[in-house]
Order: C-alpha cells, then sequence, then structure tokens
C-alpha cells in the first residue's frame, strides 16, 4: 500500500490555486492539507474559513484542516462545517478529550496535532477518541523548514501503541516532507506526508505527487 499525500497549500500562489488543485487532482492527491495560523499560537497569519469555504467549492478533495490556532475550541463549529479532517493542537489550551469528541460530532474526522516538543506518550490516552493523529517535524508556523529527524521515532512509538490497541487512525506528519525525508517517515509508520514547499515549488507539480506517493 502506498503512502498517502496531503499536499499544504501554505506556500501556494492563491490565484493560481485552483488550477494547481486540478492538476493536484489529477496525480492522484488524497486530500489537501490547509494550515490555519492565528498569530498567537504560532508566529505567523495564514487564512480562515471563507478562504477554505471558496477551495472548497473548487474540490472534491478531502480537506485536511490544520488548527494552529490558541484555544481552538471557540472555532470548532465554524471550521467543522468547511473541514473533512479537522485536527487542532494538544498544546493549545484546550480540554483534547471534549475537542475531539465535539469534532466527531459535527460528522468530522478529528486530528490531534503535537509540536517536536511534545512526547508521543502524552496523548496515547486520547487515541481512541482520534481518526488521525499528527506528528510536526517542524516547528509550526512557516513552510519550508528542515525536517526534524526526531519525528521519527516519535512516529515509530505511535504506530506501535495504535497497532497494540488495535485502533484505526492515520498517522500523518508535517514539515519539510520531500523525497529524502518521506520515504524515512513513510519507513517509520506515517501513512498521510503533508508536503508544501516542496510540491508547490516543483517544476512538475504532477510528477511530484507521483513520486512521493510511490514511497
Ligand atoms: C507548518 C505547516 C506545514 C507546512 C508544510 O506550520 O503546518 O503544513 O506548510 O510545509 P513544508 O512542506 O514546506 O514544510
Ligand atoms: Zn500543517
Amino acid at each position: 500500500m502506498s503512502v498517502k499525500i496531503s499536499p499544504s497549500v501554505l506556500t501556494a500562489d492563491f490565484l493560481t490555486l485552483k488550477d494547481d488543485i486540478k492538476k493536484l487532482e489529477d496525480a492522484g492527491t488524497d486530500m489537501l492539507h490547509l494550515d490555519v495560523m492565528d498569530g498567537i499560537f504560532v508566529p505567523n497569519i495564514s487564512f480562515g474559513v471563507p478562504v477554505i469555504r471558496s477551495i472548497k467549492r473548487h474540490t472534491k478533495l478531502p480537506l485536511d484542516v490544520h488548527l494552529m490556532i490558541d484555544r481552538p475550541h471557540r472555532y470548532i463549529k465554524q471550521f467543522a462545517e468547511v473541514s473533512d479532517f479537522l485536527g487542532f493542537h494538544y498544546e493549545a489550551g484546550s480540554d483534547v478529550a471534549e475537542t475531539l469528541k465535539e469534532i466527531r460530532s459535527y460528522g468530522c474526522k478529528a486530528c490531534l496535532t503535537i509540536k517536536p516538543c511534545t512526547p508521543p506518550e502524552e496523548i496515547f490516552e486520547f487515541l481512541p477518541l482520534c481518526d488521525m493523529v499528527l506528528v510536526m517535524s517542524v516547528e509550526p508556523g512557516f513552510g519550508g523548514q528542515k525536517f526534524m529527524p526526531e519525528a521519527l521515532s516519535k512516529l515509530s512509538a505511535l504506530r506501535a501503541e495504535i497497532s497494540k490497541r488495535g485502533l484505526d487512525i492515520l498517522l500523518e506528519v508535517d514539515g519539510g516532507i520531500n523525497a529524502e525525508t518521506a520515504p524515512l517517515a513513510a519507513r517509520a509508520g506515517a501513512d498521510v506526508l503533508v508536503a508544501g514547499n516542496y510540491v508547490f515549488s516543483a517544476d512538475d507539480m504532477k510528477a511530484t505527487v507521483r513520486e512521493i506517493k510511490s514511497f
């Protein structure tokens, strides 16, 4: 089974995004990763619900929304309306179990995300409430950063715990994914790879998506 790819549009040209999404669809992209930043939880601001709603109108790809916002429980209802997978940070100051349950109550897949500083064991207790777990392999906030190899052992630990418990949970990795790091992450147990810069700066986006998916 090949790995799934979720291209992040963070570094895309938003005025040509419609055409780029079409190319991504044709190349067999599995979902689209949307990074929401509030300038508080992370030192950067990106976009919110209106932009995601516009993207949703133009694609059938599942939308994988990554909230990098402070106290995300305040906005779950709004984002759930435009998301297929809705993820938030364990470190962001919301009640983790309640927020995961709320996401599922709206019919969305719930994703719990951890920053590089968080040990994976801290979230084991929440796994039964998750449909996906996202391991950050860069500090959240910016695209185009270098992959942190420490993420590999975290992926392996989560993959082992998910298997041990017999749970059906996707394991996603986000940050610095390219042709060198994708196979490492896949081997460590990731089944969804987020790739931003590597896909959107490629001369041939289709070939790049296919390359990553082949790992
Ligand atoms: C970083 C974001 C990532 C980022 C990935 O905070 O969560 O999704 O856009 O971009 P690359 O692949 O360029 O590291
Ligand atoms: Zn992301």
